[in-house]
Protein backbone atom coordinates (compact mmCIF):
# COMPACT_ATOMS: atom_id res chain seq x y z
CA UNK A 1 0.00 0.00 0.00
CA UNK A 2 1.15 3.22 -0.85
CA UNK A 3 -0.19 6.54 0.21
CA UNK A 4 0.25 9.33 -2.62
CA UNK A 5 -1.51 12.62 -3.34
CA UNK A 6 -4.19 12.78 -6.49
CA UNK A 7 -4.30 15.38 -8.82
CA UNK A 8 -7.92 16.92 -8.78
CA UNK A 9 -9.95 15.64 -11.89
CA UNK A 10 -7.69 12.62 -12.60
CA UNK A 11 -7.76 8.66 -12.61
CA UNK A 12 -7.16 8.18 -8.73
CA UNK A 13 -9.15 11.43 -8.10
CA UNK A 14 -12.29 9.84 -10.16
CA UNK A 15 -11.46 6.53 -7.70
CA UNK A 16 -11.35 7.94 -4.58
CA UNK A 17 -14.70 9.94 -5.67
CA UNK A 18 -16.34 7.00 -6.00
CA UNK A 19 -15.23 5.27 -2.73
CA UNK A 20 -16.46 8.30 -0.85
CA UNK A 21 -19.83 8.08 -2.51
CA UNK A 22 -20.46 4.69 -1.60
CA UNK A 23 -19.14 4.87 1.66
CA UNK A 24 -19.95 8.46 2.99
CA UNK A 25 -23.13 9.36 0.80
CA UNK A 26 -24.76 6.39 -0.48
CA UNK A 27 -25.89 4.78 2.50
CA UNK A 28 -27.79 8.11 3.13
CA UNK A 29 -28.99 9.12 0.13
CA UNK A 30 -27.04 11.70 -0.55
CA UNK A 31 -25.14 13.39 -3.25
CA UNK A 32 -22.49 16.21 -3.91
CA UNK A 33 -23.23 18.93 -5.91
CA UNK A 34 -21.54 20.62 -8.69
CA UNK A 35 -20.85 23.28 -6.47
CA UNK A 36 -18.64 20.67 -3.23
CA UNK A 37 -16.86 19.79 -5.95
CA UNK A 38 -15.69 22.35 -7.47
CA UNK A 39 -14.36 24.05 -3.99
CA UNK A 40 -12.28 20.56 -4.35
CA UNK A 41 -9.98 22.03 -6.82
CA UNK A 42 -8.28 24.13 -3.75
CA UNK A 43 -8.12 21.00 -1.47
CA UNK A 44 -5.64 18.20 -1.14
CA UNK A 45 -6.70 14.36 -2.20
CA UNK A 46 -5.04 11.96 -0.28
CA UNK A 47 -5.26 8.48 -1.65
CA UNK A 48 -4.15 5.21 -0.23
CA UNK A 49 -3.55 2.68 -3.48
CA UNK A 50 -3.13 -1.25 -3.82
CA UNK A 51 -2.21 -2.45 -7.21
CA UNK A 52 -3.32 0.13 -8.81
CA UNK A 53 -7.04 0.30 -6.60
CA UNK A 54 -7.67 2.92 -4.06
CA UNK A 55 -8.41 1.37 -0.90
CA UNK A 56 -8.55 4.88 1.55
CA UNK A 57 -9.42 8.47 0.90
CA UNK A 58 -8.59 11.72 3.08
CA UNK A 59 -9.21 15.55 2.40
CA UNK A 60 -7.29 18.32 3.44
CA UNK A 61 -9.34 21.91 3.13
CA UNK A 62 -7.29 24.78 4.70
CA UNK A 63 -9.67 27.10 7.31
CA UNK A 64 -6.74 29.64 7.47
CA UNK A 65 -2.65 29.24 7.83
CA UNK A 66 -2.51 27.77 10.68
CA UNK A 67 -5.67 25.52 11.17
CA UNK A 68 -6.57 22.87 8.28
CA UNK A 69 -9.41 20.44 8.32
CA UNK A 70 -9.57 16.80 7.98
CA UNK A 71 -12.82 15.78 5.39
CA UNK A 72 -13.85 12.54 3.80
CA UNK A 73 -11.70 10.26 5.59
CA UNK A 74 -12.79 6.56 3.85
CA UNK A 75 -11.71 2.98 3.66
CA UNK A 76 -12.88 0.55 1.49
CA UNK A 77 -15.01 -2.16 3.54
CA UNK A 78 -12.91 -4.85 2.87
CA UNK A 79 -10.05 -3.10 3.36
CA UNK A 80 -10.60 -1.61 7.15
CA UNK A 81 -8.88 -2.78 10.07
CA UNK A 82 -5.39 -3.18 8.94
CA UNK A 83 -4.34 0.06 9.58
CA UNK A 84 -5.09 2.14 6.37
CA UNK A 85 -7.25 4.81 7.74
CA UNK A 86 -4.63 5.47 10.73
CA UNK A 87 -1.46 5.46 8.06
CA UNK A 88 -3.66 8.47 5.83
CA UNK A 89 -4.24 10.84 8.82
CA UNK A 90 -0.67 9.86 9.68
CA UNK A 91 0.47 11.20 6.27
CA UNK A 92 -1.70 13.79 6.28
CA UNK A 93 -0.57 15.59 9.57
CA UNK A 94 2.71 15.41 8.54
CA UNK A 95 2.20 16.67 5.56
CA UNK A 96 0.41 19.50 7.53
CA UNK A 97 3.41 20.36 9.38
CA UNK A 98 5.56 20.17 6.80
CA UNK A 99 3.52 23.19 5.37
CA UNK A 100 3.35 25.19 8.68
CA UNK A 101 -0.15 24.33 9.97
CA UNK A 102 -0.31 23.88 13.67
CA UNK A 103 -3.63 22.69 14.20
CA UNK A 104 -6.46 19.97 12.31
CA UNK A 105 -10.00 20.08 12.80
CA UNK A 106 -12.77 17.57 11.78
CA UNK A 107 -16.31 16.70 12.23
CA UNK A 108 -16.12 12.81 13.59
CA UNK A 109 -19.11 10.78 13.26
CA UNK A 110 -20.18 9.44 16.54
CA UNK A 111 -19.36 5.89 15.47
CA UNK A 112 -15.76 6.90 14.63
CA UNK A 113 -14.95 9.30 17.61
CA UNK A 114 -13.64 6.60 19.18
CA UNK A 115 -10.85 5.69 16.27
CA UNK A 116 -9.78 9.51 15.95
CA UNK A 117 -9.36 9.51 19.87
CA UNK A 118 -6.73 6.92 20.19
CA UNK A 119 -4.56 9.26 17.68
CA UNK A 120 -4.79 11.60 20.05
CA UNK A 121 -7.75 14.13 18.69
CA UNK A 122 -9.69 15.80 21.37
CA UNK A 123 -13.47 16.10 21.78
CA UNK A 124 -14.49 19.69 21.88
CA UNK A 125 -17.96 21.17 21.95
CA UNK A 126 -21.26 19.34 21.64
CA UNK A 127 -22.93 16.95 19.24
CA UNK A 128 -24.27 18.61 16.41
CA UNK A 129 -26.55 17.07 13.29
CA UNK A 130 -24.49 16.97 9.92
CA UNK A 131 -25.86 15.21 6.74
CA UNK A 132 -28.91 13.94 9.35
CA UNK A 133 -26.09 12.08 11.62
CA UNK A 134 -24.72 12.89 14.91
CA UNK A 135 -21.10 14.51 14.82
CA UNK A 136 -18.48 15.79 16.79
CA UNK A 137 -15.77 18.33 16.26
CA UNK A 138 -12.70 17.28 17.28
CA UNK A 139 -8.89 19.04 17.23
CA UNK A 140 -5.37 17.95 17.35
CA UNK A 141 -2.39 20.62 18.37
CA UNK A 142 0.47 19.50 16.26
CA UNK A 143 3.34 22.04 18.17
C1 LIG B 1 -13.08 5.02 10.19
C2 LIG B 1 -12.25 4.28 9.11
C3 LIG B 1 -11.74 5.30 8.09
C4 LIG B 1 -11.07 3.59 9.78
O1 LIG B 1 -10.25 3.02 8.77
P1 LIG B 1 -9.35 1.70 9.04
O2 LIG B 1 -8.41 1.54 7.91
O3 LIG B 1 -10.25 0.57 9.36
O4 LIG B 1 -8.58 2.18 10.33
P2 LIG B 1 -7.39 1.45 11.11
O5 LIG B 1 -7.24 0.04 10.61
O6 LIG B 1 -6.22 2.34 11.06
O7 LIG B 1 -7.90 1.46 12.61
C5 LIG B 1 -9.15 0.97 12.82
C6 LIG B 1 -9.55 1.09 14.22
O8 LIG B 1 -10.95 0.96 14.11
C7 LIG B 1 -11.34 -0.31 14.62
N1 LIG B 1 -11.55 -1.30 13.56
C8 LIG B 1 -10.95 -2.46 13.42
N2 LIG B 1 -11.47 -3.13 12.42
C9 LIG B 1 -12.41 -2.39 11.90
C10 LIG B 1 -13.31 -2.58 10.83
N3 LIG B 1 -13.35 -3.69 10.09
N4 LIG B 1 -14.15 -1.59 10.56
C11 LIG B 1 -14.14 -0.48 11.30
N5 LIG B 1 -13.32 -0.27 12.32
C12 LIG B 1 -12.47 -1.21 12.62
C13 LIG B 1 -10.31 -0.73 15.53
O9 LIG B 1 -10.70 -0.24 16.80
C14 LIG B 1 -9.05 -0.04 15.06
O10 LIG B 1 -8.37 0.44 16.17
P3 LIG B 1 -7.12 -0.40 16.78
O11 LIG B 1 -5.94 0.17 16.08
O12 LIG B 1 -7.19 -0.09 18.22
O13 LIG B 1 -7.36 -1.84 16.45
C15 LIG B 1 -13.11 3.19 8.40
O14 LIG B 1 -13.67 2.35 9.36
C16 LIG B 1 -14.24 3.75 7.52
O15 LIG B 1 -14.04 4.06 6.32
N6 LIG B 1 -15.43 3.86 8.12
C17 LIG B 1 -16.60 4.36 7.40
C18 LIG B 1 -16.49 5.83 7.07
C19 LIG B 1 -16.29 6.71 8.27
O16 LIG B 1 -16.89 6.54 9.30
N7 LIG B 1 -15.39 7.70 8.10
C20 LIG B 1 -15.11 8.67 9.12
C21 LIG B 1 -16.09 9.75 9.04
S1 LIG B 1 -15.87 10.93 10.32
Amino acid sequence: MKIEIASFGGGLYKQALTLRNFVLLKPWNLVFTPEQLEEEKNQVHFVAVEEGEVVGVVVLKEIDDKTVKMRQLAVKEKDRGQGIGSELIAFFEEYALEHGYTQIELHARERAVRFYTQLDYERVGDVFKEVTLNHYKMIKNLD
